[in-house]
């Protein structure tokens, strides 16, 4: 049995509002694990949903609901709000779950068992809106914490700890050695920057159940709960273990009771985390010594997202300022929507949507690019032979091959941006083709027969070997262009793009626009 290509995003609070923020993670994971896909490797993609603590009690409570019957209306939203990204994930996880919760009270048993968490009083600032204490690192020059902290109070109480800062030493040795481990490189520093100046504290895991009850309990000390970061970062791997995954619930042994084993599952350890930038310190940091105490395998690589804004500024619900994926995704299509947040940044960089930068994308790369050659190579098809492919023919042969190995190359490094950059490069490629060959005036003239036959294979095979090559990034109208080729299926893995693909003698199905041209008011 081979391992998965286990893939994760970071799981969404269920009280906010599912935006461009998180409708980008969810597409950028889902490019890579339908990539995977493509290289023909077995995929299990990981999303879901953080729902214990503070606001959710608070917002619950607002609402005359409990706060498990106010989750379970949001979940809703939240799934289909994913359903209509197109987003291949293979399991939903709600960290409400009597399967989450299993492995979280496992996890607190064993470290409990082993000496690795301790009480003591707590006196700390802590802020109510981020549900974190503060530290004075986190005063500003004049002694006050920044607003963006909301109100910050200071609370005395007995609490758990969990011996988090003896590990500083061995992640530092762990991440040095490990370049792969935080990727991009600039976010890798950061960490390192962090755990070699600062003294790492131990860790506060409880919440009392007075100020909170809406959480897990620790199973040794019911009075409390359990801190929601220790709750959530463990869903990575409480849905292996709970779905049988035999070598994630081995170190689990005597504090927990398999329901299942599922001997054709291995997921664990997770291949890659999906995260955005202001989460790195919990899953680079917290996470990694939370395995390690706990005697669970690493992750493999935790793999940093940038932050999009809205024409240069933070995007606010309260000054209107967003924009709705799902608004986008009605009016131009989901792979529009899929399109440009993939174009736009490399993983890592921030961005800036404009709703100017997205027309301009859709009109120049998805209408008069993509869409126009597929238009008018099969239209010419159509038109010329009857819909029925010509010989072979392979003078776009070396064209498509290089750009089938720059984008499984870049694909292979989770350069998404790069491996659409060469693809485009072929979309660009045959177009001008379309130009240099002319094939409107090759029709004209019966003598040039056999050339038209040449280049509208050409530029057949190249839109089938296009549809292979894009169907991780924009599947539905990769579905589309191998439908109105006439394919019985859209091809799914990339060794597909090999040139030659399409069969002389095969009838092409009927042809229409991919990506209708827009008038927009201004
Ligand atoms: O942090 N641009 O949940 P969350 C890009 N529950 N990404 C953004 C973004 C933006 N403007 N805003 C948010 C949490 N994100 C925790 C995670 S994981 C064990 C627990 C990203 O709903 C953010 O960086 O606040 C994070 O990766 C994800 O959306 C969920 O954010
Ligand atoms: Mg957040």
């Amino acid at each position: 049995m081979t391992k998965r290509f286990y893939i994760t995003t970071a799981i969404d609070y269920v009280n906010g509002q599912p935006h461009l923020g998180h409708a980008y993670e969810k597409v950028i994971t889902d490019v890579i694990a339908r990539s995977r896909r493509g290289l023909g490797e077995e995929v299990f993609f990981l999303t879901g949903l953080d729902e214990h603590g503070q606001k959710v009690q608070q917002a619950a409570a607002a609402e005359g609901k409990s706060p498990q019957e106010y989750c379970d209306g949001l979940a809703e939203s939240w799934r289909a709000f994913i359903a209509k990204l197109a987003i291949t994930n293979d399991d939903f996880v709600r960290t409400t779950q009597p399967r989450h919760q299993a492995v979280v009270s496992a996890m607190l048993n064993k470290l409990h068992a082993q000496g690795d968490l301790y009480k003591a009083p707590y006196r700390g600032w802590y802020s109510w809106k981020e549900e974190t204490f503060l530290t004075e690192k986190d005063r500003r020059p004049d002694g006050t914490f920044d607003p963006s902290w909301g109100e910050v109070t200071e609370l005395v109480e007995d609490a758990w700890y969990f011996r988090m800062g003896r590990h500083q030493r061995w992640l530092i040795d762990f991440i040095e050695a490990t370049p792969d481990f935080v990727q991009p490189s600039n976010r890798r520093n950061e960490v390192l920057g962090f755990l070699k100046s600062e003294t790492l504290a131990d860790l506060c895991i409880s919440r009392p159940k007075a100020r909170l009850s809406w959480g897990i309990p620790l199973p040794f000390a019911p009075e409390y709960v359990n801190y929601v970061w220790f709750d959530a970062l463990t869903n990575y791997y409480s849905v292996p273990v709970a779905l049988g995954d035999a070598e994630a619930t081995a170190p689990l042994r005597g504090f927990y009771q398999p329901s299942t084993l599922n001997p054709q599952l291995a997921l664990w350890p997770a291949d890659v985390h999906v995260i955005g930038k202001d989460i790195v310190k919990f899953h680079a940091v917290y996470w990694p010594i939370m395995l390690q105490a706990a005697g669970v395998p690493l992750p493999k690589k935790i793999l940093v997202h940038g932050w999009w804004q809205k024409d240069g500024e933070k995007m606010s619900k309260t000054t209107g300022n967003v924009v709705d994926p799902v608004a986008v995704s009605n009016e131009w299509g989901v792979d529009a929507f899929r399109y440009y947040v993939v174009r736009e940044l490399d993983i890592g960089s921030d961005g800036n949507w404009t709703d100017a930068g997205f027309q301009s994308r859709y009109a120049a790369e998805l209408a008069n690019g993509l869409g126009n050659l597929v238009n008018r190579s099969l239209s010419m098809l159509k038109r010329y032979r009857n819909g029925v492919v010509p010989a072979r023919h392979d003078e776009l042969a070396p064209d498509a091959a290089k750009a089938v190995t720059s984008t499984v190359d870049e694909l292979r490094q989770y350069h998404l941006q790069g491996a659409l950059e060469a693809i485009w490069g072929l979309v660009n490629r045959a177009n001008q083709y379309v130009d240099q060959t002319a094939p409107f005036k090759l029709a004209k003239e019966p003598a040039q027969a056999k050339r038209l036959d040449e280049v509208l294979y050409n530029l057949a095979e190249t839109c089938r070997v296009l549809a292979v090559l894009l169907t991780p990034f924009i599947p539905d109208s990769a579905a589309k262009i191998a439908k109105q080729l006439g394919l019985p299926d859209v091809p799914k893995l990339f060794t597909e793009a090999a040139w030659g693909g399409l069969q002389s003698g095969q009838v092409i199905g009927e042809v229409a626009p991919l990506f209708p041209r827009k008038d927009v008011a201004k």
